[in-house]
């Protein structure tokens, strides 16, 4: 147990296996991922994460020879973290080189005129025109989905890289080098993982079956249960309670704000930044995050076999009122808190490193602090 508490309060940069791939906000660490995924389930249990965001959990899971349910309502975190999650065998990671090299060589193009008012906002020219040619050549030269994901990630993550609170313009030349050396490790990594999950698995597991990674709200439990029996463990990080967290948006330009990002991953956005937080800041914004709240934890009771845990780790812009009724609305749906089991309280609360929150009042500082609540 103590283990949990040690993963925790590390502050390390995220730099273990497929994590790299993409920069999702506010992710958990590997390391805290793995140790209650250790510490809670068993090989071949079901681990259930119903706000998985980049998938940091279904990763970790998977490398721990249990099989897992990712879900979120972001289409971009489903994007990444499935993509993240699937391994590549040595032949599609030969063709995914492939389709690379046609990225370096693609025709000039341009994306539709119907995405381009909304999904190229405040986009250099020459970041989007060196995109529309990469993903020109992903579409025609992929030949499985998975292997078009991982090239279209490795373009999502050199635009991340180069454009992401960045204040200047790549060039075109600049975005080939960058995207050069994303593709080469993500491929060397993508070779450790498919060898670390086949000494684990008996098979490689196979989305679908052992993996499966689902676009919708934590209150539809459709996404995640009947499907593979009761969950042994749910771990999950839903967004933070009166916080402003940017999950559906890219920085350019001093600040702009750009879905760029959905137009990248082949995905469709749309939503406003309620929609990926369960609330706005605002009084009427914290009351339907608990709403929501309490409908998804009656789901998540349905999903958890007895005596199953349900591990969160969560943020508040008013710690102390906000953590009381999340604890409250969770009790609700018939959990039972024993995070004092674990550890004192002050080590169940985690400061968060370099994160760029705004909370409903900016001189709150106590809003870069996390909590881990345990719930049986
Ligand atoms: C703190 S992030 C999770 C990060 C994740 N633990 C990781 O390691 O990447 C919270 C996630 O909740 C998702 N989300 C917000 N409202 C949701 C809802 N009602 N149902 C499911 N997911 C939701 C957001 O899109 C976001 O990806």
């Amino acid at each position: 147990m103590n283990s949990i508490i040690e993963a925790l309060h590390i502050q390390a940069k995220v730099s273990d296996s497929t994590h790299t791939f993409y920069k999702y906000p506010a992710r958990f660490s590997p390391e805290f991922a793995r140790a209650v995924i250790e510490n809670f389930s068993s090989v071949g249990d079901l681990v259930v994460d119903p706000f998985c965001g980049g998938g940091t959990s279904v990763v970790e899971a998977l490398r721990l020879g249990r099989r897992v349910i990712g879900s979120d309502l972001n289409l971009l975190a489903t994007f990444v973290a499935k993509t993240k999650a699937v391994p590549l065998g040595e032949h599609a990671r030969h063709q995914a080189a492939a389709v690379a090299d046609h990225v370096y060589t693609a025709r000039t193009t341009t994306f539709p005129k119907a995405c381009r008012e909304h999904y190229l906002k405040y986009v250099p020219s020459a970041a989007s025109q060196w995109a529309a040619a990469a993903i020109s050549a992903v579409k025609d030269y992929a030949r499985s989905p998975k292997v078009a994901r991982f090239v279209r990630l490795a373009v999502l993550r050199t635009a991340q890289l180069t454009l992401d609170a960045r204040d200047t313009a790549p060039t075109g030349r600049q975005l080939d080098e960058c995207f050069g050396e994303v593709l080469a490790n993500q491929l060397s990594i993508a070779a450790q993982y498919h060898e670390e999950l086949r000494a684990v698995w008996p098979q490689t597991p196979k989305l679908g079956k052992d993996l499966r990674v689902r676009n919708g709200r934590a209150s539809d439990g459709r996404h995640f249960w009947s499907i593979a029996g009761k969950a042994d463990l749910i771990i999950t990080s839903p967004p933070y309670v009166g916080v402003h967290m940017i999950y559906h948006r890219w920085q350019i330009r001093g600040r702009r704000e750009t879905p760029f990002p959905y137009l990248l991953a082949g995905e469709q956005d749309g939503q406003c930044e309620s929609y990926y937080t369960m609330g706005s800041r605002s009084d009427t914004g914290v009351e339907n995050y608990f709403t929501e709240l309490g409908q998804s934890a009656i789901e998540f009771r349905r999903v958890l076999r007895a005596g199953g845990v349900l591990a969160v780790l969560v943020g508040f812009s008013d710690p102390t009122e906000m953590s009381r009724r999340f604890i409250q609305v969770i009790e609700a749906a018939g959990f039972t808190e024993f995070s004092n089991e674990l550890a004192s309280s002050d080590r169940l609360w985690r400061q968060v490193p370099g994160r760029k929150w705004f909370a409903r009042s900016q001189a709150n500082h106590n809003a870069s602090k996390e909590r881990l609540l345990l719930f049986r």
